[in-house]
């Protein structure tokens, strides 16, 4: 079965057609068509995602990405030639797209988009949860890319989940234990009380004068801070200082990033702001704010699968790119919790893309899930969509 999917939650633009089958133990993900655009770049500037830019450049993109598609199916398929380049619409079985959470307008624009393709193509059309999307990708695993023939971009199975699946999503909108116990079965077992990790990530970055999406410029710095052996602690410019580690020893799986935020700011305030500090103090500042984030969701991620049995441990979502974080969180379950599978995504999922929200919807149609199949139009843009609400 073939899905061609739409993601516009938030800054990045996707479209992916991904084919999906099932298997003696699972289903099958080949991806046929990967489109992707993001405007991280554009967004820089107001240090941050501008929902009303994000709208106006996900309508701009969406039909340039539609073409970009179609032509990546081509060459694949060479027997496409001429008129019937258009096939991506009719060789596809549904359609899906992100329905929530995420930025209202932002949405808007991939599900109007979507429900003119249905209408056009005569498909069903399936509206996914983002959060659900994260979670499915990034316990499905990737195989090997056959990219010398071209038949395919990227395959992934999803096979042998041993339930219950205790997931960690993270990303710029979200913080959340889940527990599934089934298929589409979902209980929140914790969420952020304030701001997002990712966002947290985002804003001190900004604080120390990196661009946006800060994410991944933390991390590089507080790398090259662990290699140089720099600790903030240790005073780089004689503070005797160490950011908090919210919520720590909170007997819940919930979080708080708002007041971690606060005291970085405070902490850089006190040392005479992010512009009077050389390069290594950013370095051991940047490692002190992700060794802190890295030990809160170490600990809650213990206590989570104590609390869960959990068989399974699975990150997902942009966060779950931070290597920092991969590698503390394997070397505490494997330690501790030998006998959990831990299941991380490939790189080139973890931040948003449409495979993961195709994927999603096939494995909803391939395991004869199809509740929320309902009429294109009664799609509808949920900003606060909860992965508990999921049918
Ligand atoms: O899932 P995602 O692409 O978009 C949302 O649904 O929000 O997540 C984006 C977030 C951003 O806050 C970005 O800074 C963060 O993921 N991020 C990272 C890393 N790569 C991306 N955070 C920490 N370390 C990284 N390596
Ligand atoms: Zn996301």
């Amino acid at each position: 079965m073939r899905v061609l999917a739409i993601e516009t939650s938030c800054d990045e633009t996707g479209i992916a057609l991904v084919e999906g089958r099932k298997t003696e133990s699972g289903l099958e993900f080949v991806v046929l068509g990967n489109a992707l655009l993001s405007q991280a770049a554009l967004h820089a500037e107001y240090g941050g995602v501008y929902p009303t830019l994000a709208k106006r450049e996900h309508q701009k993109n969406l039909p340039i990405l539609l073409d970009q598609l179609a032509e990546q199916f081509r060459t694949e398929t060479p027997q496409a030639k001429g008129p019937e380049k258009q096939t991506v619409g009719i060789e596809v079985d549904a359609i899906a797209v992100t329905e929530g959470p995420g930025l209202e307008p932002a949405l808007w624009t991939g599900i109007t988009f979507a429900q003119t393709l249905a209408a056009d193509w005569n498909k069903p059309l399936f509206g996914v949860n983002h959060m659900e999307g994260h979670l499915i990708s990034s316990l499905a695993i990737p195989q090997k890319k056959n990219t010398e023939k071209l038949e395919y971009i990227g395959m992934f199975t999803l096979e042998n989940i041993n339930f219950p699946v205790l997931g960690l999503l993270v990303s710029g909108g979200h913080t959340l234990f889940v527990q599934s116990d089934d298929w589409f079965k979902y209980k929140i077992l914790g969420e952020t009380l304030d701001d997002a990790v990712g966002e947290c990530f985002d804003k001190v970055a900004r604080m120390l004068g990196l661009p946006y999406p800060g994410g991944p410029q933390i991390s590089r710095l507080a790398e090259s801070a662990r290699l140089k052996g720099l600790a903030f602690e240790t005073g780089l410019k004689a503070t005797p200082f160490k950011l908090p580690r919210p919520m720590i020893a909170a007997a819940t799986c919930d979080t708080s990033f708002s007041g971690l935020k606060t005291a970085a700011l405070y902490a850089l305030r006190d040392m005479g702001g992010a512009e009077n500090l050389s390069d290594d103090d950013k370095a051991a500042f940047a490692r002190e704010f992700e060794d802190s984030v890295t030990e809160v969701f170490v600990s809650k991620t213990r206590r989570a699968l104590r609390d869960t049995h959990a068989k399974t441990f699975v990150i997902g979502g942009g966060v779950a790119a931070n290597a920092h974080m991969r590698k503390t969180l394997v070397s505490m379950i494997r330690a501790e919790f030998s006998e959990v599978e831990i299941r991380l995504p490939d790189l080139s999922i973890t931040g948003d893309n449409a495979i993961m929200t195709a994927e999603a919807a096939l494995a909803h149609f391939l395991t004869g899930n199809w509740q929320r199949i309902a009429p294109p139009d009664e799609i509808k843009a949920q900003g606060s969509l909860s992965l508990a609400a999921t049918k």
